[in-house]
């Protein structure tokens, strides 16, 4: 039933939490799971890279981009025990929009997100990622709150 399961993940405690729910369906169904992390678009400043803030804002990128890769190498080393097959994607763009587009591309059956995030300021149930990718998907989402 579920051969494709993407698991966006931000860090936060949730979001770990559903790489757990992730990994127990993976198991069960030999599916296959990615991990996904998107970095939030930083506007650009400047027109060329070759100013100073160019160059600053290329060596932040490049540092998200290297960061994020460590905590996807965690997170895939969190359940290496288990033999279950799995990759990982990063993008620069807007969280939601990328995972939902990733999600249809690529044929996803089924998406595993945390309800809150790294973001989480109390009195709302839901984040803006989870709750764009809940009422967008083409497949069946799965909240863990
Ligand atoms: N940048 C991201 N890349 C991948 N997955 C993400 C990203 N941001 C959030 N998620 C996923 O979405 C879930 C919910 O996070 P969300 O960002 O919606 O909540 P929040 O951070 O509490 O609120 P907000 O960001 O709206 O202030 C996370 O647990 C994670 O699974
Ligand atoms: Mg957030």
């Amino acid at each position: 039933m579920y051969n494709k399961i993407l698991v966006p993940l931000d860090g936060s405690e949730r979001s770990t939490k559903a790489l757990a729910h992730a990994v127990t369906l993976a198991e069960k169904f030999s599916a296959k799971i990615t991990l996904m992390y998107a970095i939030p678009i930083i506007p650009p400043y400047t027109d060329t890279a070759i100013d100073r803030v160019g160059h600053v804002q290329q060596s932040i990128i490049d540092e998200l981009l290297s960061n994020g890769k460590v905590m996807l190498d965690q997170y895939a080393a969190s359940f290496s025990d288990k033999n279950i097959e799995v990759d990982q994607f990063i993008i620069i763009g807007h969280p939601a929009n990328e995972i939902l587009e990733k999600a249809t591309q690529e044929d996803y059956d089924l998406i595993v997100i945390g309800s809150r995030g790294l973001g989480e300021i109390k009195g709302y149930i839901m984040g803006s990622v989870s709750n764009r990718v809940s009422r967008h998907a083409s497949c069946p989402v799965l909240i863990i709150h």
